[in-house]
C-alpha cells in the first residue's frame, strides 16, 4: 500500500484540520443541479450529470480524508411529483452510475449500502444496486449509501410496522429498538449534514437519526462542490462544540 499522503489530507492539514476529531458519518443534501442547469441555459438532467461527476470526486475526497460513512441524498421519496422525464432520466442515470462506478469502488476499498423503499424502484436499477451491495460487503473501507427512493418519515413509519408485526408490547418501545429498526441500524448517526444551494431545510432526510448532527450549508451549487467545500464543512464542524442537550 502506498504511503504517500493524498494531497487532499495534506490540504486538510495546511488549512487547520485536526484529523483526529474527523466526523466520522456525513450526509449529504445534493441540491442545486436544476439551477445549476438552468442558470446555463441546459437541461435540469445535464445538471444531474454534473452532480454525478461531484459526487465521484467528493466520495474520493471524502475516503481519503478519513470520512467512515458518506451518505447521499440521491432520490427523495417526494422527487416522484417531478416530471416524468426527469424522473426517468435521474434514475437511469443513478442506475448507470450505480454499474459504471461499481469496479472503481471496489478497487478503492469501499463498501456499497442504499436506504429507502428500493422496493419500489425499476427492476433494472434495484438489481444494479444489488449487485453492488453484494460485491462490496465485505469491504473494510469508507461506508457509502445511497439514500434512493428515501424519506425519513417512512424510515420511521417503516421501523413501526416491523416492531407491530412482530407484537413487540409498548412497555418495551424505545429509542435504541427504533433505532435498531431503521435501514441501516449498524450505521452510527450523522456527525455532519452538508447541504448545497443554500436552503435551510431538512427536506425529510434522515430525521430520526440527524437529531444531534451539526448542519452545514453552502451557497454553492451541488455541481461546484468540491473537495475544498468539504474541508471547509468539516472545519465548521471542529469549531462547534457538540453538547448532546448538555451545557
Ligand atoms: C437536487 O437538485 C438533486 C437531486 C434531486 C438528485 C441528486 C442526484 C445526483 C447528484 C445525480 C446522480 C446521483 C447518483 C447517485 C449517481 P435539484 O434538482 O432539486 O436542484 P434545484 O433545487 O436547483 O432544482
Amino acid at each position: 500500500m502506498s504511503t504517500k499522503v493524498p494531497a487532499i489530507r495534506s490540504q486538510a492539514l495546511e488549512r487547520g484540520v485536526d484529523l483526529e476529531r474527523f466526523p466520522a458519518h456525513v450526509g449529504v443534501i445534493m441540491d442545486g443541479n436544476g439551477r445549476w442547469a438552468t442558470g446555463r441555459g441546459l437541461q435540469r438532467l445535464l445538471g444531474h450529470r454534473e452532480g454525478y461527476r461531484t459526487l465521484r470526486r467528493v466520495l474520493l475526497a471524502a475516503s481519503e480524508l478519513g470520512v467512515r460513512y458518506l451518505t447521499v441524498y440521491a432520490f427523495s421519496a417526494e422527487n416522484w411529483r417531478r416530471p416524468e422525464d426527469e424522473v426517468r432520466g435521474l434514475l437511469s442515470l443513478i442506475e448507470q452510475a450505480a454499474r459504471d462506478e461499481l469496479r472503481i469502488m471496489h478497487q478503492n476499498n469501499v463498501r456499497v449500502q442504499v436506504a429507502g423503499r428500493t422496493d419500489e424502484l425499476p427492476e433494472g436499477l434495484r438489481a444494479a444496486l444489488e449487485h453492488g451491495i453484494k460485491t462490496t460487503a465485505k469491504n473494510t473501507g469508507i461506508t457509502f449509501t445511497l439514500a434512493i427512493n428515501y424519506g425519513g418519515r417512512a424510515e420511521i413509519v417503516d421501523a413501526i410496522q416491523g416492531i407491530v408485526r412482530e407484537g413487540i408490547p409498548a412497555s418495551e418501545i424505545t429509542e435504541e429498538l427504533l433505532s435498531q429498526r431503521m435501514y441501516n441500524p449498524e450505521t452510527p448517526d450523522p456527525d455532519l449534514i452538508v447541504r448545497t444551494a443554500g436552503e435551510m431545510r431538512w427536506s425529510n432526510f434522515l430525521i430520526w437519526q440527524a437529531a444531534y448532527a451539526e448542519l452545514f450549508v453552502t451557497e454553492k451549487p451541488w455541481p461546484d462542490f468540491g473537495g475544498d467545500d468539504l474541508i471547509e464543512a468539516v472545519l465548521s464542524y471542529q469549531v462547534r462544540t457538540r453538547k448532546f442537550g448538555g451545557v
